[in-house]
């Protein structure tokens, strides 16, 4: 990986799934596993930044030389990445955050009882959105998975959350998204340019990303 390209750039990473608790011994989350969000606080690293990683439960170990905040549900997620959003340079939000929590967080554990049960959800804060409303130096990177339509949900996210980049999969391609340890994105810029990877580690996909995101300043 070319050294020190983000050398005196502060990076913020999330990661994860989020845990939207439905009582105090269950709760809601999403098949990410943390490994893409994780693999490009590694490489910011390597190449010289100053990271912090606001992360959801993952089994991953915390890289070194990362400084690791972590969050359970997507609020908490919010303030910890608002709290910090002023002082750091680039925003790269590979969470997988959940769109929906429980509207009530029971106090006592949901007994069983009825045949059926029905849990009433709310809508979380869309944070890139937010992150992307309040931009005013950062860099703002956002991730999606996706199973249809790439293209046109893409450009659209890029548009609607006001980002630099977005890192576009779809889970659905074998090789690709959840748990596996390799990748094939799409990266989508802002000026509407698209860009095809092929399949490769996620620790190389970071490595491509960041060295597209260290080039987007040299250009300007
Ligand atoms: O809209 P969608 O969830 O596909 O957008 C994906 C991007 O938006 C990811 O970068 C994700 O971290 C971010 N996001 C967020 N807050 C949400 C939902 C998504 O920050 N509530």
């Amino acid at each position: 990986a070319p050294k020190e390209i983000l050398k005196g750039k502060k990076v913020l990473v999330t990661a994860g799934g989020t845990r939207e608790a439905i009582d105090p011994v269950r709760y809601l989350t999403n098949r990410s596993s943390g490994k893409m969000g994780y693999a490009m606080a590694e490489t910011a690293v390597a190449m010289g930044a100053q990271v912090i990683l606001v992360s959801a439960p993952t089994n991953l170990q915390n890289p070194p030389g990362v400084r690791k905040i972590a969050v359970e549900s997507a609020q908490e997620m919010r303030e910890a990445v608002l709290d910090l959003y002023d002082n750091v340079d680039i925003v790269i939000k590979a969470a997988a955050v959940a769109d929906y929590r429980p509207a009530q967080e029971q106090k006592q554990k949901i007994k069983k009882k009825d045949e059926t049960l029905s849990l009433e959800l709310v809508k979380n804060p869309d944070i890139l959105a937010e992150l992307g409303r309040h931009k005013k130096h950062q860099c703002l990177v956002g991730f999606a998975a996706e199973t249809h339509n790439l293209e046109k949900y893409a450009k659209n996210k890029v548009f609607s959350k006001n980002l630099d980049f977005l890192v576009a999969n779809d889970v659905t391609a074998p090789g690709a998204g959840f748990s596996v340890d390799t990748n094939i994105v799409t990266l989508f810029d802002k000026h509407g340019q698209r860009e095809d990877f092929p399949i490769m580690t996620k620790k190389e996909v970071a490595q491509e990303i960041w060295k597209r995101i260290a080039q987007s300043w040299h250009k300007q």
